[in-house]
């Protein structure tokens, strides 16, 4: 392992060239998804491998310019490095950086899905592209696995490459923990490998926002053929910090078939989702362009009843008219149809946050003294079905209130929903503290 002078040189190299990267890569970064890993993540990731006395082959799939697999092999014995990159015109600074560290290395200009190799892996380190495109892979055991995104595929391939009892390290996308889109991949990878850890970087430290990428991002750590110990977690890391992990027992983490990531339930026991809970979130089914069309700004004639937009939302409550109202107010009970609510109390809760609003869950209280139609806009938290929607009690009401807006809940909400949107799903899932 290079030390000192040579240590440092790597890194400077390593630097350089990811810097020269993401300026000659300005065009083909969207086709090729070349977001480079900074410094300070690569250094993260490398640290996350087991320490062996011996020294282990070390593959990264998508190298871009090599500054995982210099970052590992500073951090861990490495015998070889092997890259594999499909854009060229990386393959020279690749070449740089890894000649850098004086061990046998190669490069590889090739499809990272197509590569095989006449021998095993000690580690895998990657940092894939985040791109959708359903995948049929088959792996080393024949097994084949569906793939949702580029990353999860690159995964799977890796995982191939790997001996048993080799390491993944990769940094990804946390849209893979949840949702049945990625269940088969998850499924795969909980079969297939021990879960060693993982730290999902707060949202704030935004990564890869010099790309515009500012999707959540998490590093993971597998054991291809691992046996399951307790989880290394650290979640919201900063970079810099040091990861404050927690060791957690992997039924923990799983809420149903979703990966959950939060300290909420990191150490705490298993709790009934809203929905399992009596509860339930539906969406508003008033759609204006659907039912606008009987909508009016002030009360009109004939029967008429409140309609409920988000700009009726505020202060932790429900105004109705709105002062000075740029939506319609009332719709005409007819054009409601079966979008209309039965009086009562009930929590609403915004679908859509501004991007740049950093808390996603915003619940108000409705008491409303009449039925009232909600707009599409705004989830409806009740005591009914998926079928029809019925008021909460009182207490009930506020209690929920409290709890939607509450920043347990809210962390929880963030470990697993990947959008800025709060959908009726994402909130059945959630566990509800004891005692709503
Ligand atoms: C997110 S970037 C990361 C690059 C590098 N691993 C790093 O951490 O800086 C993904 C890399 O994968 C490469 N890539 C994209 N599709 C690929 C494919 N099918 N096979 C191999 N490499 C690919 C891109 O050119 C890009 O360099």
């Amino acid at each position: 392992m290079p030390t000192g002078n040579n240590r440092e040189n790597s890194i400077r190299i390593a630097i350089e060239e990811r810097g020269k990267a993401i300026i000659s890569t300005q065009k083909s970064r969207e086709d090729y998804r070349q977001y480079f890993t900074p410094p300070e993540i690569a250094a993260l990731a490398a640290s996350l491998f087991s320490s062996t006395s011996a020294s282990l082959p070390l593959i990264d799939l998508g190298a871009g310019t090599g500054i995982l697999g210099v970052y590992t092999a500073l951090s861990v014995p490495t015998s070889s490095v092997t890259a594999v990159e499909s854009d060229i015109s990386l393959v020279e600074g690749c070449r740089r950086s890894l000649a850098t560290l004086g061990l046998e290395y190669s490069v590889v200009c090739n499809d990272a899905l197509d590569v095989s190799f006449d021998r095993d892996f000690g580690r895998a380190v990657l940092n894939p592209p985040y791109q959708k495109a359903v995948t049929d892979l088959t792996d080393d055991d024949g097994v084949t696995v569906r793939t949702p995104n580029l990353y999860a595929a690159f995964i799977v391939k890796a995982i191939s490459l790997l001996s048993s009892k080799g390491e993944l390290v990769a940094i990804v996308p946390r849209s893979w923990m949840s949702g049945a889109y990625y269940a088969p991949f998850r499924h795969y990878i909980l079969s297939r490998c021990s879960l060693d850890s993982i730290i999902v970087l707060d949202s704030r430290t935004d990564a890869f926002s010099e790309f515009g990428v500012l999707q959540e991002i998490c590093i993971v750590k597998l054991t291809k053929d691992g046996c399951q110990h307790l989880v290394s977690v650290a979640e919201n890391h900063r970079i810099g910090d040091k990861p404050a992990f927690q060791p957690v027992e992997l039924k923990q983490l799983l809420l149903g078939d979703d990966l959950v990531i939060a300290t909420a339930n990191v150490g705490g026991k298993q709790r009934a989702t809203l929905a399992e809970a009596g509860f339930r979130a539906s969406t508003g089914k008033i759609v204006m362009h659907r039912n606008g069309a009987s909508a009016t700004a002030s009360k009109g004639r004939g029967v008429q009843v409140p309609l409920i937009q988000v700009e009726n939302l505020s202060n932790g409550g429900v105004l109705h008219p709105a002062e000075n109202p740029k939506k319609p107010q009332w719709l005409d009970a007819h054009g409601a149809r079966n979008g209309l609510i039965p009086a009562g109390y009930y929590v609403l809760v915004k679908r859509f946050s501004p991007k740049e609003e950093k808390k996603r869950l915003r619940g108000f209280l409705l008491a409303a003294k009449e039925p009232v139609a909600v707009e599409n806009h705004i989830n409806i938290l009740h005591a009914g079905t998926a079928r029809s929607v019925v008021p909460l009690k009182r207490a009930q009401a506020e209690r929920l209130l409290q709890w939607v807006n509450s920043s347990e809940t809210e962390s929880y909400f963030n470990s697993f929903a990947s959008t800025t949107q709060v959908n009726a799903g994402d909130l059945n899932r959630l566990p509800l503290e004891r005692g709503i």
